[in-house]
């Protein structure tokens, strides 16, 4: 497992003003898009390219294309719906499917309640968005599953992340070809598995309580 923590002015800027309890859910939402983009210039480092000859108003050169099978752009449900625009606006190219997950508050396990995904991903490079990475429950089940359905690579793309959370991914994934791309580490969970200092329910702050 690869970890990328972003490590830019602009980004850490645009998390705090993210972070505060007075950043009311049009910024928030804003924001969140925002920081996406940014984060997706790195976490698309490796996406898969052909190369292609085009003519210019001057001479033939060769640039590249988006390879096929064209990368898969996976939001969690619900927080990760709002770091989709952010997504597609730089893979405009992409595929879109979802999961919908939920995280018992209790137990901190993940519960899956909607998937809609192609049912073949052989050869595929999954993009999976959810802005927390608390326990990392909810992204080690939502990542094995895009595994086991066949995905050669995966890279997350998370705001905020925990120490605990990346242990468990680590640990959980035995080897596979997953990249995890940070807005910040955070320095631990608290006794709720909320992240510490983080943002609170990013869900919530998004959309409102449900
Ligand atoms: C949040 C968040 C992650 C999960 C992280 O979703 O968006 O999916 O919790 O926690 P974990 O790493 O401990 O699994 P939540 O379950 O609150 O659902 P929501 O997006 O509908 O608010
Ligand atoms: N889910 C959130 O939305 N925030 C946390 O801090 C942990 C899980």
């Amino acid at each position: 497992m690869r970890v990328h923590v972003a490590d830019h002015p602009l980004i850490t800027h645009k998390l705090t003003v993210l972070r505060d309890e007075n950043t009311a859910s049009p910024t928030f939402r804003a924001l969140t898009e925002e920081l996406v983009t940014l984060l997706a210039y790195e976490a698309t480092r490796n996406v898969r390219t052909v190369p292609m000859t085009i003519q210019t108003p001057v001479a033939e050169t060769t640039g590249v294309a988006i390879a096929d099978p064209r990368p898969l752009v996976v939001p969690i449900l619900r927080a990760g719906l709002g770091m989709l625009e952010g997504m597609t606006k730089l893979v405009p190219t992409a595929e879109v499917g979802f999961l919908g997950m939920v995280r018992n508050e209790e137990t901190l396990e993940p519960t899956t309640y909607a998937e809609r995904l192609p049912e073949d991903l052989s050869n595929r490079q999954c993009f999976v968005l959810d802005p927390m990475l608390a326990t990392g429950g909810s992204l080690l089940a939502a990542v094995n599953y895009l595994f086991e359905r066949g995905a050669q690579d995966v890279t997350a793309i998370c705001l905020l992340g925990t120490p605990e959370g990346l242990e468990a991914i680590d640990q959980g994934t035995d080897g596979r070809d997953l990249t995890i791309v940070l807005g910040a580490l955070d320095e631990r969970l608290d006794e709720h598995g909320y992240i510490v200092p983080g943002l609170g329910d990013a869900g919530d702050r998004l959309y409102g309580t449900v």
